[in-house]
């Protein structure tokens, strides 16, 4: 099996089976940053009254940015971690005032921002602008895990690291946006963490977990 028939499968499947979610509408680079800080401690189902609501009140960068702190705040209540939002309005301010209000492209610019990690730098770059960057998540390092069948502790950052490298060989430079949703998309409907369905996985023959039979061993994690 090769690359190009795993990116074939992943992709074939992602957009025949992808859920209809509010942040799937368009590639506004603002509205997918908004929601990946949102999706990171928090799950989809949750978000989404939340993104809805807060993108009404907040549709751009410029209200975001000229907007009260308290207001925001507020706009949050229910989603908790409110560190993410005060990180998030202090970000879109840098961007509304240091780079006219348009979310930088690059890797090393948009890692400057405030709250902007590996992962969700990876999520814009390749949701919004179509960059063959990789974003790895918890779902993401699950399923790399289990396509590799890799023993190593996700709890490490030097994991995540490798994992970010194995997708470098992976992604699709014609849709990335769709390949690291896929992925995504495949650790939330189908690679769950205890009862994966490999019998109807798109991917099943590139999975080496599979094969082995060692699917519910891995990822492994040793910090709690
Ligand atoms: N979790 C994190 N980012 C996501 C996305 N773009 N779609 C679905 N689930 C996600």
């Amino acid at each position: 099996t090769s690359v190009k028939q795993f990116q074939h499968d992943l992709l074939t499947w992602f957009k025949g089976n992808q859920r209809d979610l509010p942040w799937r509408q368009d590639q506004d680079p603002y509205k997918v940053w908004v929601s990946e800080i949102m999706l990171q401690q928090t799950r989809v189902d949750t978000v989404i009254p939340f993104f809805n609501r807060f993108l009404e009140k907040f549709p751009t960068i410029e209200a975001l940015a000229i907007a009260e702190e308290g207001d925001v705040l507020k706009a949050w209540e229910g989603l908790g971690y409110y560190s993410r939002a005060r990180n998030l309005q202090a970000a879109v301010r840098e961007v509304h005032e240091q780079y006219n209000g348009v979310v930088p492209n690059s890797k090393a610019e948009i890692s400057k921002l405030r709250g902007v990690g590996p992962y969700t730098s990876g999520a814009i770059l390749s949701i919004a602008y179509g960059k063959p960057e990789p974003a790895v998540d918890g779902n993401v390092m699950r399923v790399i895990s289990r396509i590799v069948a890799s023993y190593d502790d996700i709890s490490k950052q030097k994991t995540r690291v490798k994992i970010e490298g194995i997708i470098s060989t992976l992604i699709s430079v014609e849709d990335p946006s769709s390949f690291n949703q896929g992925l995504m998309e495949l650790g939330a409907l189908i690679c769950t963490p205890t009862s994966p369905a490999c019998s109807i996985c798109p991917i099943q023959k590139h999975c080496k977990a599979f094969e082995e039979k060692v699917q519910l061993e891995l990822p492994v994690k040793a910090k709690k």
